[in-house]
């Protein structure tokens, strides 16, 4: 798999574009272009239909251990200060970072990117192009974008941009359960941008500074919390196996034991092998995290953090020194049946949008060979979309631009245009036809030829296995939408 092709149909088909390239582009900020907006939404809703809006409340799952319900959220970029001071990003969302004095390089690295034969406290090699370097001393970096709310307003007014979605979530508990008359247990998901400033935004739009998450906090009991997280970590490696990546480039890691945070039963990534990492290392694409009742609890009683910085409308205490206050409501949950009241425990499947796109666009990528108008095999470029994420679902060709083809191919155009995106292409020989659709993923051509006007019926074909079989032309919407619907 070659990363510098993938990247260049991307760009030559209109998946992904540099943002404001014609200025020079602008560093971790990517736009999505007409193929590409259609293939992240696909992305985006058949997440949204399978975990929330087609969830099924009332049976019980393969693998749950009960019945649950799913509710959806979506909640502002821009929140109150104290989220983030009491969700610890204000103070703990940090990545260590070193620049190079060397002249010529003066590059900036993350810590962690370095190789330790590189490390920053012996230098000896620069990590970038140069022999010698000469590296600052390793300071913390605040990941969050900061920006000033109001016309007027001084850093007491500073606000930061979301550096993840699941926070509006949290804050948002008790309305959710106060107004939907759901019961525990019970996942709210959101789907959103999110913005992190990267030191070092690279491999495409793998490390963005702006990107959007998918995220479900799922709460429940916490003496069923161990079996809720076994369920998701694998009910969420299916859903990506189902939709294409289902090859050995996936992985679901289990974190170690001495890799979780105190309050965590446990924290599994599912990875994908992008072809830009060295040889047998995996990217991650989703993290299914165990959080414990931490999150609710930080946001009803917050903690004190003696090196806590302080700022903004964060609050200080009696002492002066700012004071990681919770918002003193109460987010505990009582159950109706057994009266019981608990903090519920949250399992957390987190995936990155852009991130899932991208590995969907890597696995996709195919060149193998294909006849072209001569019957002569030629090397074809093939995107071997999940015919449910692909951005073009079908193609309608008229066979020659005669003999009432293009009527008719017109009127089936217009027939499966209402139901999904779908070309029309009289342009050139067939065969050329369907190089450009197999390079844009579209899984179905169809053909309207002569026998079209003596029978009414069309040629479908189909991109990956390349047969073609004659489908009645009354039949064809429903034929296409039974393929690509699941
Ligand atoms: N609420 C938990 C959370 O945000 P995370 O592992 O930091 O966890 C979740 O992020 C997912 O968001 C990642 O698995 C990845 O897919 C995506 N993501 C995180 N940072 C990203 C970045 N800079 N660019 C693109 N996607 C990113």
């Amino acid at each position: 798999m070659d990363m510098d092709k993938i990247v260049s149909l991307c760009k030559r088909r209109g998946f992904l574009f540099q943002s404001s390239e014609i200025y020079g582009g602008l560093n971790g900020f990517w736009d999505y272009g007409p193929l590409g907006v259609e293939l992240k939404r696909n992305l985006k809703e058949a997440w949204w239909r399978d975990m929330v809006a087609g969830h099924d409340d009332i049976s019980t799952l393969p693998g749950a251990p009960s019945s649950y319900e799913m509710v959806g959220l979506d909640c502002t970029i821009i929140m109150h200060p104290q989220v983030w001071k009491v969700s610890g990003h204000y103070d703990l969302f940090v990545d260590k970072m070193v620049d190079c004095r060397t002249e010529g390089c003066k590059g900036r690295f993350r810590v962690d990117h370095i190789p330790s034969s590189e490390c920053p406290l012996k230098p000896s090699k620069c990590p970038g192009a140069h022999d010698k370097c000469s590296l600052t001393e390793p300071r913390d970096f605040n990941l969050m974008f900061k920006t000033i709310i109001g016309a007027l307003g001084g850093e007491e007014d500073a606000a930061f941009l979301r550096p993840e979605t699941a926070q509006g979530i949290f804050v948002n508990f008790k309305n959710v359960l106060d107004s939907s008359r759901v019961r525990v247990p019970v996942g709210i998901a959101q789907i959103g941008k999110s913005f992190r400033n990267e030191i070092t935004p690279r491999n495409f739009t793998f490390r963005s500074r702006e990107f959007e998450q998918m995220e479900i906090e799922f709460f429940c009991h916490p003496s069923e919390s161990r079996k809720w997280y076994e369920y998701w970590r694998n009910r969420r490696m299916k859903w990506w196996q189902d939709l294409g990546l289902s090859g050995s480039r996936l992985l679901l890691r289990e974190h170690h034991a001495d890799e979780l945070s105190h309050y965590s039963i446990g924290t599994a990534d599912i990875e994908y092998a992008f072809p830009f990492l060295p040889e047998g290392e995996f990217g991650e694409l989703e993290g299914v995290a165990h959080r414990g009742d931490f999150d609710l609890r930080s946001h009803m009683e917050g903690k004190l953090d003696p090196n806590s910085k302080p700022n903004l409308q964060v609050q200080l205490g009696a002492d002066g020194k700012p004071v990681h206050k919770g918002s003193g409501r109460d987010l505990t949950y009582r159950d109706d049946i057994t009266n019981e009241r608990f903090t519920p425990h949250v399992i957390e499947p987190s995936a990155g949008a852009d991130r899932g796109a991208l590995a969907i666009l890597c696995e996709a990528y195919h060149e193998d060979s294909a006849p072209d108008d001569k019957g002569e095999l030629q090397t074809r470029t093939v995107m071997k979309f999940h015919p449910r994420i692909a951005p073009v679902k079908a193609a309608i060709f008229p066979l020659v631009k005669k003999d009432g083809m293009p009527e008719v191919a017109q009127e089936l155009y217009r027939a499966l245009k209402k139901k999904f995106p779908v070309q029309y292409d009289e342009k050139g020989a067939v065969g050329r036809r369907y190089r450009r659709q197999d390079e844009i993923g579209t899984p179905y051509c169809l053909t309207i030829d002569g026998q079209t006007l003596t029978d009414q019926t069309v040629t479908l074909r189909d991109r990956d296995t390349l047969e073609q079989v004659r489908v009645k032309l009354a039949d064809v919407v429903s034929e296409i939408e039974q393929r690509v619907s699941g």
